[in-house]
């Protein structure tokens, strides 16, 4: 029989990776892939798969507590892959409820809704909460790394929210026997990116000679990993991690944002035919975020030594390809910054100053 698979988000940055992924690479598997489409939802992302016939999406809300346990009963899921959420720090702290809600709320209420469907018989099934590094806080500039056993120390709205989501799922785990994993990852780079985060941010205002916003001095540290490492981690952890155990998943790949941009810039006169140094002259450092971490790095020797994943690509690699990608898809781009996003884009430039 082919198992039923719930992917929650697959419409958003992330999860269109992961959906193609299993919708390609498993047609033993059917994927329901639920996304309530808010802003940075786009079932473009998906346009290549959306008729496979091992393929449906779900147009819905995890956040909805008859919906819900509905889809669970109609379906039969054998596994689900959580990535749904609310994801970008900025917008959790001009509106941190509607973190509360998807980010903690929806994923309590996915986790009853597997806990019920599956209460009879946990044999076999999986409950995989996709997260972040951003929930263990922030690192100085002491070599150290972020391991599974680094105490949580969120700081933003954001990683607040993520932060209370993996102590549920630790509770489904430890107090109900639901098989569950958890892997946090360090920050994504690649194609469908939403361009409110750095990379893709940059890339769009460049190519339209727009300033690009660096928030205090540029000094703050991420450890950036290519989104299709990351789908092909989540497709490891999913089908060979252990119950109840957590995986970290990262790039070894620190850049301070401001080397980083420089390096974009490079990229991007190449590209398009501009004269060395053209596009760094849009570089713009602006008010700093509020509570912005300092540096992320993760240790990722556990997923790497057990269950054999490691990073395929170079950065620079991934970078020229993401920037390819973005001056391909221009149409992608205008689609996803009109309307809200473009007011919303406004309002943030401009109150930074
Ligand atoms: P994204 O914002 O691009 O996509 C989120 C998706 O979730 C969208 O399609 C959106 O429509 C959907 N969604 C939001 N609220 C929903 C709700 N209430 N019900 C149903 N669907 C809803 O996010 P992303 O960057 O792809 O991140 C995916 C997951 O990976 C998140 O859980 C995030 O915390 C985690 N993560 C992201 C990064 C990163 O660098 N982007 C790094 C580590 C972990
Ligand atoms: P972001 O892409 O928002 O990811 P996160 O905050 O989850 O790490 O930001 C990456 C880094 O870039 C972070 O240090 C904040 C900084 N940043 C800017 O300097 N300017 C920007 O316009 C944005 C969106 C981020």
């Amino acid at each position: 029989m082919k198992k039923n698979i719930l992917i929650t988000g697959g419409a958003g940055f992330i999860g269109s990776h992961v959906v193609r992924l299993f919708v390609t690479k498993y047609p033993e598997y059917n994927i329901y892939n639920l996304d309530a489409l808010t802003y940075a939802g786009n079932l473009e992302n998906l346009k290549d798969i959306a008729d496979a016939p091992n393929y449906t999406f779900v147009k819905g809300d995890i956040t909805d507590e008859i919906f819900i346990p509905q889809l669970f009963e109609k379906h039969k899921f054998d596994g689900v892959v959580h990535l749904a959420a609310e994801s970008h720090v900025d917008r959790s702290i001009t509106d941190p409820f509607a973190f509360i809600r998807t980010n903690i709320f929806g994923t309590c209420n996915l986790l009853n809704a597997a806990k019920n469907a599956w209460k009879d018989n946990m044999e076999g099934k999986r409950f995989y909460h996709i997260s972040t590094d951003e929930v263990y806080g922030a690192l100085e500039f002491d070599g150290t790394f972020f391991t599974e056993k680094t105490k949580y120390d969120p700081h933003s709205p954001y990683s607040a929210s993520k932060a209370s989501s993996d102590h549920f799922v630790r509770a489904y785990h430890d107090t109900y026997g639901l098989p569950t994993v958890i892997s946090n990852c360090s920050n994504n780079y690649g194609a469908n990116h939403f361009p409110e985060k750095l990379i893709p941010l940059s890339i769009n205002n460049i190519k339209h000679n727009r300033p690009i916003p660096i928030y205090g001095k540029g000094e703050n540290v991420r450890d950036w990993l290519y989104v299709n490492d990351h789908a092909r981690a989540i497709d490891i952890i999913f089908h060979k991690g252990k119950n109840g155990e957590t995986y970290n998943i990262g790039g070894n790949n620190e850049w301070k944002n401001i080397d980083l941009i420089r390096k974009l810039c490079e990229i991007m006169d190449r590209k398009l035919g501009r004269n060395a140094g053209e596009s760094a002259k849009l570089i713009t450092f602006v008010k700093d975020r509020a509570g912005h971490d300092l540096r992320y790095a993760i240790d990722s020797t556990k997923l790497q030594t057990e269950l054999g994943w490691k990073p395929s690509l170079q950065f620079e690699e991934g970078l020229e390809k993401t920037v390819d990608w973005y001056l391909a898809n221009q149409e992608w781009l205008d689609n996803v910054t009109s309307g809200q996003y473009q007011s919303y884009y406004e309002k943030q430039y401009k109150s930074r100053g």
